[in-house]
């Protein structure tokens, strides 16, 4: 698979970009909104590959050209840009499975608190700025994305994918399972996006408020 990173610069981005080039075979590629951040970025994934003994290509493209290049397009933008960011790139996604890891929340001093967009998830808000013939899928909601990026900690997590698109959704499902130590667990349509996306301020708090929890994750047993 060819899996394009918009907006890969970023945290969970670096985490996913290095998971899939450490662990698997799939081609990454690097988006932004800077063809030259984007190369950058890349080539920092790669030395750390390399110091990890891995000789692995990263590409590193503006986000159009990035989605151009990908079969499965992960939108790891902030979640207030998503649909900005879907429509900039609606003509280069061709046939791709896009993918949200997005979660809308507003942090006090009390913690994260879940802040779901009007039309009720940000899974949901992709799918509606997505063109008619794009499946949408989300997962990775609940990862920390610290934990991602170390590459010397076993994740033994679950991640959740929903989608409305079965053969999209098995897509994503196979590409997160293809990290090792992540189970994908499906938790049905977009119209459960909010349950699954809630967790994740209830991660955030746990982790805030449990010494030696910084980058905790979910497991269902
Ligand atoms: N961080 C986590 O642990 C984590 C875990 C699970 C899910 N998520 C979700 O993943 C998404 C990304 O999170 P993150 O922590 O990786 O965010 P981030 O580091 O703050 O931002 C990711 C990238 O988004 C791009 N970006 C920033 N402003 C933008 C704009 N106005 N329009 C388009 N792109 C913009 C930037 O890339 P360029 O400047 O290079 O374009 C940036 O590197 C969020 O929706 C978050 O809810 C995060």
């Amino acid at each position: 698979m060819q899996i394009a990173l918009l907006g890969g610069t970023g945290d969970i981005g670096e985490g996913l970009a290095l998971r899939w080039a450490y662990h698997t075979d799939h081609e990454v590629i690097v988006g932004s909104r800077e063809a030259e951040r984007a190369r950058t970025k890349a080539e920092e994934y790669e030395t750390e590959l390399v110091s990890r003994g891995l000789d692995r290509t990263i590409a590193g493209y503006e986000n159009a050209e990035a989605a151009a290049r990908g079969n499965v397009v992960v939108l790891s933008v902030p979640p207030w840009h998503v649909a900005d960011t879907v429509e900039s790139v609606a003509d280069s996604i061709g046939e791709a499975v896009l993918v949200s890891p997005a979660v809308g929340m507003k942090v006090d001093e009390d913690g994260a608190h879940y802040a779901p967009p009007d039309v009720g998830s940000v899974t949901r808000l992709v799918a509606d700025a997505a063109p008619d013939d794009v499946p949408v899928v989300g997962c990775f909601h609940n990862l920390a994305a610290d934990r991602l990026a170390n590459l010397d900690v076993e994740l033994d997590l679950d991640t959740l994918v929903v989608g409305d698109d079965p053969d999209a959704k098995e897509t994503v499902r196979a590409l997160a399972e293809g990290i090792e130590g992540l189970r994908a667990l499906d938790a049905g349509p977009i119209a459960n996006a909010p349950e699954v996306e809630s967790v994740t301020p209830l991660v955030i708090n746990v982790a805030r408020h449990n010494e030696g929890m910084h980058d905790v994750g979910v497991e269902f047993k």
